[in-house]
């Protein structure tokens, strides 16, 4: 459709510089004017001219009408005049072998629109608290950053992820003094993250009776600021183990960061930024802390320095910013955090600006989501009302391998692929709303092999596989050359799978700019639904056609390779067998 696009922006161009000189629209300009139109009896293509009536001080229809008088373009059948629309249908066969070659010369390139090419995004994503479990809530900030890291990579982005972690604060006196008192090295060494949390929860227990603990863990915190060597050791290794269980998680999830430098990272580096905020005068002295006033702006101050002097989350996040500037060179960051952080990235987006740095206008972009919500069975955790994403994993894979178990019991390998399935049902399950909407898990619909789910996905996805093999075998091939759609003709569920596939650029594109992931997600089970009702009513290998036989195999190829892609970016594996 792109191609199409192109060609009848150009055609239009050179219509508009005769009817009116002065338009002053590019080809590109033309070309995101398009619109589909939502009936598709109405056309495949829809260009308006309400923007021209400004500048020709036509009414629309007239303009349209003048516009349409005489104009052909390679790949469009028919053009009708509706209201201030010119709307065009496209010459099926044109499409279906433009799209289809297109896809298979492109391959997995297909659909990337390269606009990142010479550019850099720094992505802050997952960011967990250091010795704190990795629950539900982490999900989204996990594999929506990680999909749109995916994406900005598609596009041609360099692109460095970040897991700006959660390992500095109060917290870690807390919990140096609770290890010393109750903790033993190879209980946690044993237990892990859990046995971490374990001794954070006895510490608030006990603090509750035992007013002197607060004051020891602030002492201790104070040590660790100073760099004492016992309290350095301590915090180091509760951080070793914390990140041995987040790289379990990652690890199923497929994802791997450019840099783990979390908040203790700018300790030294924050003293120069509070100076700059200083000179620049505007840090006020409000109840003895460092406050940046916001109220111009309708919003609550920005805290920079506690009373006793100590630095604050935005106050690292400010030095982060201004370090992977310098270092890194961006042209967009993006953090991802749940909508309850929007007015911190707010006002400390607003700091930065107001100490002179432009960029911070436009190139710092906090992605929010939803929160999410588990309904229907309890998952057993071992830490009390959290989710756990391990054992949300862990629930899913059983579940998926139950289910294969029953279905294809002699599935080699089907331990790794109920892995990639279950996981992938999660993501999938996840991924499929807006990502600022409250989400409330329902495991069983996640699960289904039936339905919009991931697992139906994958299976889709399985049996385009199969009929590629089975096709290869019996010596149709090679299967990525350009087909040739001279005399056959097309029905309409050949038709319809084509102009989805069509718009898997257009679907990318618009994921990429609202850093939106459920755009490909929804995509997905277009293209599936698509392909299975092509697949039951259509006959592929055993079409008699040979012509036609050939070109519903390169249609399966090009559905193959835009669902693996599109697989891709959200970060859901993809199996050729199920
Ligand atoms: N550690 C924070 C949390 O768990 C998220 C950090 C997000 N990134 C940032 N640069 N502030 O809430």
């Amino acid at each position: 459709m792109n191609q199409i696009k192109k060609r009848a922006a150009q055609v239009l161009k050179e219509k508009l510089d005769s009817l009116c000189p002065d338009h002053a629209l590019g080809i590109n300009d033309i070309a995101g004017m398009f619109e589909y139109p939502p009936d598709p009896k109405l056309g495949d293509l829809a260009f308006p001219c309400f923007k021209l009536a400004k500048v020709m001080r036509i009414a629309p229809p007239k303009i349209a009408a003048s516009i349409a008088d005489g104009l052909s373009v390679d790949g469009i059948s028919k053009i009708d005049v509706v209201g201030g629309y010119l709307n065009m249908f496209t010459d099926k066969l044109y499409v279906a072998a433009a799209t289809v070659n297109t896809i298979l010369e492109k391959k997995e390139t297909y659909g990337a629109n390269g606009e990142g090419i010479g550019k850099t995004v720094v992505l802050d994503y997952s960011s967990p608290n250091v010795a704190k479990p990795f629950h539900i809530g982490h999900l989204g900030t996990t594999i929506i950053g990680h999909s749109l890291k995916k994406l900005h990579e598609f596009c041609g982005y360099n692109c460095i992820g970040i897991n700006h972690l959660g390992d500095w604060g109060t917290q870690f006196g807390k919990l140096i003094v609770a290890f010393r008192k109750w903790g033993s090295r190879d209980e946690i060494e044993e237990g892990g993250i859990d046995a971490l949390v374990a001794l954070y929860v006895k510490f608030h227990k006990e603090a509750e009776t035992d007013g002197a603990l607060n004051d020891e863990a602030r002492a201790a915190f104070t040590a660790l600021e100073h760099h004492d060597e016992e309290c350095t050791a301590l915090w180091k290794w509760f951080i070793d183990i914390s990140l041995r269980e987040y790289e379990k998680t990652y690890k199923q999830l497929g994802i791997t960061f450019d840099s783990y430098n979390g908040e203790s990272f700018y300790t030294d580096k924050m003293p120069a930024v509070v100076e700059e905020m200083r000179q620049k005068n505007l840090m006020v002295i409000d109840d003895g802390a460092s406050i940046v006033d916001l109220s111009d702006y309708n919003m609550p101050p920005c805290l920079i320095l506690k009373r006793d002097g100590s630095t604050l989350y935005p106050t690292r996040d400010i030095a982060a910013a201004l370090y992977r500037k310098n270092t890194y060179h961006f042209d967009k960051c993006i953090y991802v955090t749940s909508a309850g952080q929007s007015l911190h990235f707010a006002q400390w987006f607003k700091v930065l600006e107001l100490m002179g740095y432009e960029w911070a206008k436009d190139q710092l972009i906090h992605v929010p989501y939803g929160t999410v919500s588990i309904d229907g069975e309890k998952l057993s955790t071992r830490s009390g009302n959290v989710v756990l994403l391990r054992d949300l994993f862990a629930q899913a894979i059983e579940k998926v391998a139950a289910i294969m178990e029953e279905k294809n019991p002699d599935l080699p390998g089907k331990d790794a692929i109920a892995e990639s399935v279950g996981v992938g049902a999660i993501i999938f399950y996840y991924l499929s709303a807006n990502r600022i909407r409250d989400i409330n898990f329902i495991m069983e619909d996640a699960l289904s092999f039936e339905g919009n789910t991931g697992p139906y996905a994958q299976y889709t996805y399985a049996r385009t596989c199969s009929i590629l093999s089975k096709a290869s075998a019996s010596g149709i091939g090679p299967i990525d050359a350009p087909v040739n759609t001279d005399g056959i003709s097309l029905c309409d569920e050949e038709n319809d799978l084509i102009k989805t596939l069509a718009l898997f650029p257009d679907k990318v594109t618009q994921a990429l700019h609202e850093c939106e992931p459920s755009v490909i997600t929804r995509y997905i089970l277009d293209v599936c639904a698509d392909f299975n009702r092509f697949y039951h009513n259509i006959q592929i290998l055993s079409c008699d056609d040979e012509a036609l036989r050939t070109f519903r195999v390169k249609l399966t190829a090009s559905a193959n390779y835009v669902l693996a892609s599109a697989f891709d970016l959200i970060c859901v594996g993809k199996n050729e067998k199920i």
